[in-house]
């Protein structure tokens, strides 16, 4: 199967590079894509650059000019559930824009017309990833992402995030890649692990776990493609 594994950093896609060793690289639309063979699969590989609408292109040209057929995305995320602890593994359920206001017009926070608060994630790929995590002996948490423009380093913010949309993560791709998905009907999957609490402290954990965070969403978006069928 063609599948796409996308980041938005350069650090949270680097560990899947480094892994595969060998891989081809093609510039188009200001990034850079890598193409691997791996477990039977054609990958076709990039990091977006951060936010909300770097991230829909690069799902988009992921899913119509590479051919696509699932994508998985791997990165960190601030937490927001008191049971997430740095490092911890998240996989969204669902995913919401906590930074969609159009509240003046009668509409509830995140809400676009003639689409939804929520984009569910892909049940199959879930299930995989569940049964993944049990055979690894890893505890992976399945929940809500909320994603916005904004790195959260507030506990207000948080907060207001939290109590509104019942989020247990946030983050700055993954509801723009779901939206992105959605449109084509490609199956997709967001993990998440986590880089800091969004508080206050948050611009200093970032910077101190990224690189570790990300690996180990890294290792197991990998074993997840190994365990992918046709
Ligand atoms: N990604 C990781 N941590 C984040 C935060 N605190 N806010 C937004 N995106 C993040």
């Amino acid at each position: 199967m063609k599948i796409a594994i996308m980041g938005a950093m350069r650090e949270e896609i680097e560990p899947i590079l480094n892994t595969l060793g060998e891989y081809t690289s093609e510039e188009y639309a200001g990034n850079v894509f890598y193409r691997a063979e791996y477990a039977g699969h054609e990958l076709v590989i990039a990091y977006s650059k951060i936010g909300k609408v770097f991230s829909a292109i690069t799902a988009s040209i992921m899913l119509e000019r590479y051919g696509a057929k699932a994508l998985l995305f791997s990165g960190v995320a601030g937490g927001i559930s008191k049971d997430l602890k740095i490092g911890d593994l998240i996989m969204a359920s669902a995913l919401c824009q906590h930074d969609v206001d159009i509240t003046a017009f009668g509409h509830p926070d995140g809400f676009i017309p003639e689409s939804s608060v929520m984009i569910q994630s892909d049940d199959d790929l879930r299930s995989l990833a569940s049964e993944i995590a049990v055979d690894m002996g890893i505890d992976l948490y399945e929940g809500i992402i909320a994603t916005g423009d904004q790195f959260v380093a507030s506990s207000e913010r948080k907060s207001w995030i939290e109590k509104t949309f019942h989020a247990d993560a946030l983050e700055m791709e993954g509801a723009s890649v779901a939206c992105a998905c959605h449109s084509f009907g490609v199956p997709f999957f967001v993990l998440r692990a986590i880089s800091d609490t969004a508080d206050g402290s948050a611009d200093i954990d970032f910077d101190v776990f990224l690189q570790s965070s990300a690996q180990v969403s890294a290792k197991f978006i990998l074993e997840m493609v190994k365990r992918l069928g046709d």
